[in-house]
């Protein structure tokens, strides 16, 4: 199973706001997402959940939480990154998407094979940040470059 982060990061490194937001809103950025998450388990923090509002559709939406009593109707509730992976794992799911947010990032990128990064060609405002990551572990495998952003590729290395 290979499990793949898919993150949107602005030029000063910024992915959201601390109220929870999403800085930007770009169409095509998130028709990418949609088109290559789709059908597949998405795992994300219970924050990025609260910003979400709302299932996405089409895909198993994973929300890890420590809370023991968090439930969302259309949703598999866990307590542990691990435990989410391990469930996917379990059921047999080719790959799985790690969407957000900071907390789950800075969780999943030991564990990750690839990394799909869009960098949008703006800074935004916000206070949560994409982690830092040690560049020399990731391949670069392909790039899209679109108006407002480019869609870089990364596979661990050694993981292709
Ligand atoms: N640009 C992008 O691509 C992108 C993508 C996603 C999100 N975002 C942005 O990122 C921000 C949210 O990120 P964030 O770091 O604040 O929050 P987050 O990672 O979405 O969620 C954090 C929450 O996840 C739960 N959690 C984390 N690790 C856990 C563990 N090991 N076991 C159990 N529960 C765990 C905790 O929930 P409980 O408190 O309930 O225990 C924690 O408070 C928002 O601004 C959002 O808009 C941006």
């Amino acid at each position: 199973m290979r499990i793949i982060i898919i993150s949107a990061i602005a030029q000063n490194g910024v992915i959201g706001t601390a109220k929870g937001e999403m800085p930007w809103h770009v169409k095509e950025e998130f028709a990418h997402f949609k088109s290559t998450t789709f059908g597949s388990p998405v795992i994300m923090g219970r924050k990025t959940f609260e910003t979400l509002g709302k299932p996405l559709k089409g895909r198993l939406n994973i929300i890890v939480t420590h809370s023991e009593s968090f439930q969302v109707e259309d949703t598999l509730v866990q307590n542990s990154l691990l435990s989410a992976v391990d469930y996917c794992n379990k059921e047999k799911h080719k790959k799985i998407f790690i969407i957000g947010g900071r907390e789950i990032y800075t969780q999943a990128i030991p564990l990750a094979d690839e990394m799909i990064l869009s960098f949008m060609k703006f800074n935004a405002e916000g206070e949560i940040l994409f982690p830092e990551y040690d560049k020399n572990d990731w391949q670069k495998t392909d790039e899209r470059n679109f108006e407002q952003f480019s869609v870089v590729y990364f596979v661990r290395k050694g993981k292709n």
